[in-house]
C-alpha cells in the first residue's frame, strides 16, 4: 500500500466510523424506539443519492464531566445539502444516538453553517429534530448555540422557507427553533414538544401528565395549533415535507414552479349549482367546493384539526400553486373566532411572503360573540387576519358563496383590502348583518308594540332579505366584480389568476409594520 493509499484507507475508515454515529448499540436502541437514525431519515427525505454531507469530522470541544474522553465524529447532528424533486435544499438532522442528540456548541455551529448557506444560495432549510435539548455538560455554550440558531431562524423568516419535523423529543427552549420556522410536522407516538417536561410540571403545578398528554402530536394539532401537520410515523412526516415543498418557491424572490396540468381548466361542476341549501341555517361542506374547483381535487390542508371553522391549505389552479383560505359552514357555521383568525392570518402572511397567490372562499356569518372570545382578545386576533390580508400584495381572488356579514366580510379579503378580483355566487348575502339581527335592532320598539310580533318580524325579515341578502347590492357599487355561476367557478378563478400574473404592488417603505400580535 502506498502512502497515499494508506491515507485514503484512513479516510474511508473514518467515514465508516462517522456514519455509525453513537454506535451499533445506540442505533439498535433508536430502532427499538420506533425511530430511524439521522442518516436514514435524510436518505428517505432527499432524492436518492443526492445528499452531500458536511462537517462529518467535527467533534465537540467540551472538557467537563469527562466529555474530553467521549468524542464522536460529527457530534450529534448530520448536516448537508441535497435535492427534493431536483430542487436544492439544506438539511440538518439531529442524531439521537450521539448524546441523545443534545445540542453542543459545535453542533450549533454545524447547524448555523447550513442555515447560512441556505440564505446565501436562496434555498429552503429543513430541520429534523430529535434531541434531549441543551447538552447539559456544555452549560452556557449550549444555550449560546441555541441562540445563534434562533437568530438565524428570525433573519431567514420570509426569505427562505424553513421547515421543521419533530421526530423525537424537542423540549425546553429547543422548541423555539421549530416555532420560529414556517411549518412544523410531528409524527404520532414518537414526537413531543414542551417547554417543561412532566416532572417539572408536577413540581410546579402538581399536575400529573404524561409526555403525550403534555406535548404529543394530538395536543399540538388540536389544542395548541403549534404543529401544522401530523404524520402516522416518521417516514410519512418526511413525505409531507416533500409534498409541501412542491407548493413553495425556493425563496422570496422566486415563484413556485408551474406543474403540468391535465385537468381541463373549463371543467364545469354542476353539483356546485345545487350545493347551497335553501335554509340559511343549514350547512354544506366547504371541502366539496374546494375539491371540485382545484386541479385534480388535490388539496394539501394545513392544520386540518385545529380551528376547523376555517380551512387553509395549498392547491393548484391550472398548475399554479395557490394558498386557499375558506370558511367552513359545517363547523360553528363558519364563524370567525380567535383561533381561526390566528390560523388564517399566519397562513396568509406565509403565502404573501413567498409570492403564492391567495384564493379566498367566503361563507362567514360574523365573529363569534361572547365573553369567552372577548376576554381572549378576539379583537386583536381578528385584526391579525385583517392586517394580513390588507398587507398582502400577492394576487388575491375572492369568491363569496353565501354569507358575508359585517366585520367578517371586510376581514375575508374584501375589495377595499385590495382584493384584486372579487366574485360572488348568486346565493351570496353581503350586508352588515343577517336579517334576524338587523330586524331586531331596526324594529326593536315596533316589535314590542306589534299586535302579532312574529308576523311583523317575518314581514320585516323578508323585506330586509330582498333588499340586502344578495350579491347585487355590493355589485352595484363595484365591490363585487361579477356575479358568477357556481359551476363555472374553477374557470373564472383560473382566468383571474392568469390575468393577475404580472401584478406589481408595493407597500410603503418601512422598517416593519406593527401587526397586532
Ligand atoms: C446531555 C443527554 C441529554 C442532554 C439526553 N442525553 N439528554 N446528554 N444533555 N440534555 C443523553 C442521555 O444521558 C443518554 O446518554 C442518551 O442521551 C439517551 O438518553 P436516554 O435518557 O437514555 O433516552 P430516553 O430514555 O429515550 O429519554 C430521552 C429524554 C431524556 C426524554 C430526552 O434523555 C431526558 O429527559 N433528557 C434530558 C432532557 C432535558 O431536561 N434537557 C434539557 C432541557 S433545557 P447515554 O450515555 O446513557 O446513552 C434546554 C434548554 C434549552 O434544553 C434552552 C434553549 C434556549
Amino acid at each position: 500500500m502506498t502512502n497515499q493509499q494508506a491515507k485514503i484507507q484512513e479516510l474511508i475508515e473514518k467515514r465508516v466510523q462517522a456514519r455509525l454515529g453513537g454506535g451499533e448499540k445506540a442505533i439498535e436502541k433508536q430502532h427499538q424506539r420506533g425511530k430511524y437514525t439521522a442518516r436514514e431519515r435524510i436518505a428517505q427525505l432527499l432524492d436518492e443519492g443526492s445528499f452531500e454531507e458536511l462537517d462529518m469530522f467535527v467533534t465537540h470541544r467540551c472538557t467537563n464531566f469527562g466529555q474530553e474522553k467521549k468524542h464522536i465524529l460529527g457530534d450529534g447532528v448530520v448536516t448537508g445539502f441535497g435535492t427534493i424533486e431536483g430542487r436544492l435544499v439544506y438539511v440538518f438532522a439531529q442524531d439521537f444516538t450521539v448524546f441523545g442528540g443534545s445540542l453542543s456548541e459545535t453542533m450549533a455551529l454545524k447547524i448555523c453553517k447550513v442555515m447560512d448557506m441556505a440564505m446565501k444560495m436562496g434555498a429552503p432549510v429543513i430541520g429534523l429534530n430529535d434531541s434531549g435539548g441543551a447538552r447539559i455538560q456544555e452549560g452556557i455554550n449550549a444555550l449560546a448555540g441555541y441562540s445563534e440558531i434562533f437568530q438565524r431562524n428570525i433573519l431567514a423568516s420570509g426569505v427562505i422557507p424553513q421547515i421543521s419535523a419533530i421526530l423525537g423529543p424537542c423540549a425546553g427552549g429547543a422548541v423555539y427553533s421549530p416555532a420560529l420556522t414556517d411549518f412544523t410536522i410531528m409524527a404520532k407516538g414518537i414526537s413531543y414538544m414542551f417547554l417543561t417536561g412532566p416532572s417539572v410540571v408536577k413540581t410546579v403545578t402538581g399536575e400529573d401528565v404524561t409526555q403525550e398528554q403534555l406535548g404529543g402530536a394530538s395536543v399540538h394539532s388540536t389544542k395548541s395549533g403549534v404543529t401544522h401537520f401530523v404524520a402516522e410515523n416518521g417516514e410519512e412526516a418526511l413525505m409531507i415535507i416533500r409534498k409541501l415543498l412542491s407548493y413553495i418557491p425556493q425563496n422570496n424572490l422566486e415563484e413556485t414552479p408551474l406543474m403540468p396540468c391535465e385537468d381541463p381548466i373549463d371543467r364545469l361542476e354542476d353539483k356546485l349549482n345545487e350545493i347551497i341549501p335553501d335554509s340559511a341555517k343549514k350547512s354544506y361542506d366547504m371541502y366539496e367546493v374546494i375539491s371540485a374547483i382545484v386541479d385534480n381535487s388535490e388539496f394539501l390542508e394545513v392544520q386540518p384539526d385545529y380551528a376547523k371553522n376555517i380551512i387553509i391549505g395549498f392547491a393548484r389552479f391550472n398548475g399554479q400553486a395557490v394558498g386557499v383560505v375558506a370558511n367552513q359552514p359545517k363547523v360553528l357555521a363558519g364563524v370567525l373566532d380567535s383561533n381561526a383568525s390566528r390560523k388564517g392570518a399566519r397562513f396568509v402572511r406565509f403565502c404573501d411572503a413567498f409570492n403564492i397567490p391567495l384564493v379566498t372562499l367566503v361563507d362567514v356569518p360574523g365573529f363569534l360573540p361572547g365573553t369567552g372570545q372577548e376576554y381572549n382578545g378576539v379583537i386583536l386576533h381578528g385584526a391579525k387576519l385583517l392586517y394580513a390580508y390588507g398587507e398582502a400584495t400577492v394576487p388575491k381572488v375572492t369568491v363569496t358563496l353565501r354569507k358575508s356579514y359585517g366585520g367578517s366580510h371586510i376581514v375575508m379579503s374584501c375589495k377595499q383590502l385590495r382584493g384584486d378580483v372579487n366574485y360572488a355566487w348568486p346565493t351570496a348575502e353581503i350586508a352588515v348583518m343577517g336579517a334576524e339581527g338587523a330586524v331586531g335592532v331596526l324594529y326593536a320598539k315596533q316589535l314590542k308594540e306589534a299586535e302579532d310580533p312574529a308576523a311583523f318580524r317575518k314581514e320585516k325579515e323578508e323585506e330586509y332579505t330582498k333588499l340586502f341578502a344578495n350579491p347585487y347590492n355590493a355589485a352595484k357599487y363595484g365591490y363585487i366584480d361579477d356575479v358568477i355561476e357556481p359551476r363555472n367557478t374553477r374557470f373564472r378563478i383560473i382566468r383571474a389568476l392568469q390575468m393577475l400574473a404580472t401584478k406589481k404592488v408595493t407597500n410603503p417603505a418601512k422598517k416593519h409594520g406593527n401587526i397586532p400580535l
